[in-house]
């Protein structure tokens, strides 16, 4: 009986962590604008959950400690994919539970090579390991930014650890 009360104790501290929705429709989907990150620029969110699905609105190079944009380049780029997964993280999944991803870029002679690398240094270089990707130039990103990346992620049930069942 003690022992189990032992084995419960961080899942518990766990649970209680774990971001909270801002709104949960009448369906379920759950909306999210974790007030530890920076806030969404309109009349959108950061992200939401539905079933079993975690939807991560497009990211870019934003540092989330100061709400600016990093250094055109590797940086930049680096800190898009860094806010996905961060934004992933604070329900409880990881890149390794990404299902797919959409790379938006206004060079993809630039800027591709280096998406590509950042990629590798995140999910690390296990190809067995990398979702499945679109990239797609576009004409223009917001605030004539370099790169933006979308990720959908599977969270069958939020606030997922190692070690919970
Ligand atoms: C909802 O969103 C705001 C940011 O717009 C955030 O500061 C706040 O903590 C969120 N509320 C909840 C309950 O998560």
């Amino acid at each position: 009986m003690r022992f189990h009360f032992l084995f419960l104790l961080p899942l518990l501290g766990q649970s209680l962590a774990l971001l909270q929705p801002n709104y949960t429709s009448s369906a379920g989907v759950s909306i999210y604008n974790p007030g530890n990150f920076f806030p969404a620029t309109g009349p959108w969110s950061l992200m939401s959950h539905a079933g079993e699905n975690l939807y991560i609105a497009g990211m870019r190079g934003i540092d989330p400690a100061t709400n600016t944009l990093l250094p055109v380049g590797l940086p930049r780029i680096r800190q898009a994919f860094k806010n996905m997964a961060a934004l992933a993280g604070m329900v409880g999944v990881d890149l390794k539970d990404c299902v797919r991803v959409v790379v938006y870029t206004t060079d993809m002679f630039r800027y591709r090579p280096m998406c590509n690398q950042v990629q590798i240094e995140l999910w690390g270089d296990d190809p067995n390991t990398y979702p499945p990707r679109t990239i797609i130039e576009v004409g223009r990103l917001n605030e004539d930014d370099i790169v933006e990346v979308e990720g959908t992620f599977y969270a069958p049930r939020l606030g997922k650890r190692e070690g919970y069942c």
